[in-house]
C-alpha cells in the first residue's frame, strides 16, 4: 500500500479538496483507496458527507472508550473508496500525546493492520503539530499543496525541514512532492511565483497542476468529489491527471524494481556458471605461492594464495567463469609459469604465460 500525506501547515492550500479529489480518481482507475482524515476539523469528512460516530479518535487514543481498530472505523464511500472519518475529539491529541514515548508512531501503527488498500490518502489539518508529524512518520511520500502565494512559498522550507527531521530522527524513508493548486492563470503574479518554484525545486514539482475552478468548491459543498458533481470540468481533468502520473510513476518504479529483480535472477544463474579449476605445484622449499592472471588482472592476493598440501605439494582452488586466461604462478615473489601446463603463450616481456581454458 502506496501511503501518501497531503500537508502543508498554511490553511487553505487545497489539502482537502486535494485528498479528496485525488482519492477519487484513483479510484476511477481502478484503485482501491483509503482517506484517512486527520484534520479535527473533519473536512474532507464532510466534503464527502459521511457522518459516523466511530473516527480516528477511537483508534488513535489511549483514552477511547472502547479504543477500536482502525478497520472498525472505516465507513465505505463507494466500492474501491472508504474514509477513516475524523472528529473534533482528535484535537485533543496533542496533549494527550505530549509525554507519551513513541507517539509519533500510533498512526503508523495503526495502519499497518490494513493491507487490501493500493493507496492511503492521508488528510493533514493545517499545523506541524503531532498529528501531522504522525502522518509524515506513516508516509511513503508527502504531498504538499501550494497556492502560487508568497506567503504560502515561505512556509514551505519550514515543512520540509520537518520531513527532514522525520526523516533522519524517525529513520523513516519519506520524500515529498509539490503540487501547485488553485492556480489562477489570469493573473502574471501566479507565472512569477511558480516559475521561482520550478527553479528552486526542480524534480520535486508534480507536472500536473490544479487550476482554480469554482466546481471544486461546489462540489466541496454538496458532499460530493468533483467527478460526480462534473467530470467534464477542468478541475475533474486536473485531478484525473494528477492521479495518473502518480499511477504511472509507482508502475514505473515497480518494473524498474521487476527489472533489477529479473537482472539479478540472470546473474544468479551467471554465478551458477562458475567452473571449478585447480592448481598444484611442487615446491618443497618454497615460503609461499600465489597465482595470478587475467582472471585477477593479475594482481596476487589472499584470494589467490595456495595452501600447502603434504610432501612439498601447494594446491588452489579458484572458481572461474568459462573462457581462455593467461596466468603465472609467484612462488616467494617471483613469477613462473605453471610446470604441470604444456600450453603457453609468450607475453610481452617474452615470457611464457600459462594458458587455461575453461569450457
Ligand atoms: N483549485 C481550486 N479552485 C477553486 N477553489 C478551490 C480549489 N482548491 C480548493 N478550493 C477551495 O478553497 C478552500 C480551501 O480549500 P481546502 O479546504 O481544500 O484547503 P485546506 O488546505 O484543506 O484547508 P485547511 O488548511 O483549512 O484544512 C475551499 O473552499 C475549497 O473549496
Ligand atoms: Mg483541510
Amino acid at each position: 500500500m502506496e501511503i501518501f500525506a497531503i500537508a502543508n501547515q498554511k490553511g487553505g492550500c487545497g489539502k482537502t479538496t486535494t485528498a479528496i479529489n485525488l482519492a477519487a480518481a484513483l479510484c476511477l482507475n481502478q484503485k482501491k483507496v483509503l482517506l484517512v482524515d486527520l484534520d479535527p476539523q473533519a473536512h474532507a469528512s464532510a466534503g464527502l458527507n459521511v457522518e459516523s460516530e466511530k473516527s480516528m479518535y477511537d483508534c488513535l487514543s489511549n483514552f477511547a472508550k472502547p479504543k477500536l481498530k482502525i478497520k472498525e472505523v472505516i465507513v465505505k464511500v463507494r466500492d474501491g473508496f472508504s474514509i477513516a472519518p475524523s472528529s473534533l475529539l482528535l484535537s485533543t491529541l496533542e496533549q494527550e500525546m505530549a509525554e507519551d514515548i513513541g507517539r509519533e508512531g500510533r498512526l503508523s501503527a495503526a495502519l499497518a493492520e490494513i493491507d487490501h488498500y493500493d493507496y492511503c490518502i492521508i488528510d493533514c489539518p493545517p499545523n506541524l503539530g503531532i498529528l501531522t508529524v504522525n502522518a509524515i512518520r506513516a508516509s511513503n511520500r508527502i504531498i504538499i499543496p501550494v497556492e502560487m502565494s508568497r506567503f504560502s512559498v515561505s512556509g514551505l522550507e519550514y515543512l520540509i525541514r520537518i520531513v527532514d527531521l522525520v526523516r533522519q530522527r524517525l529513520n523513516h524513508e519519506v520524500d515529498f512532492k509539490i503540487l501547485v493548486t488553485i492556480f489562477d492563470s489570469r493573473l502574471q503574479h501566479s507565472f512569477e511565483i511558480f516559475d521561482a518554484m520550478k527553479q528552486k525545486y526542480s524534480g520535486k514539482l508534480f507536472n500536473s497542476m490544479i487550476h482554480i475552478n469554482v466546481k471544486l468548491k461546489e462540489a466541496a459543498s454538496k458532499g460530493m468529489s468533483v467527478f460526480h458533481f462534473d467530470k467534464y470540468c477542468r478541475g475533474s481533468k486536473d485531478y484525473f491527471s494528477l492521479a495518473r502520473e502518480i499511477i504511472s510513476a509507482k508502475e514505473s518504479t515497480q518494473s524498474t524494481h521487476q527489472q533489477a529483480q529479473k537482472m539479478a535472477e540472470i546473474l544468479n544463474k551467471e554465478v551458477d556458471k562458475f567452473l571449478q579449476a585447480e592448481f598444484k605445484l611442487y615446491a618443497p622449499e618454497a615460503r609461499d605461492v600465489y597465482i595470478a592472471g587475467d582472471f585477477n588482472q593479475w594482481t596476487p592476493g589472499e584470494h589467490s594464495k595456495f595452501q600447502q598440501a603434504k610432501d612439498g605439494l601447494w594446491v588452489k582452488a579458484l572458481k572461474l567463469r568459462p573462457g581462455r586466461y593467461r596466468y603465472r604462478f609467484v612462488v616467494d615473489g617471483k613469477w613462473q609459469e605453471d610446470p604441470n601446463n604444456p600450453v603457453t603463450e609468450i607475453n610481452h616481456f617474452g615470457e611464457p604465460d600459462s594458458l587455461l581454458e575453461i569450457k
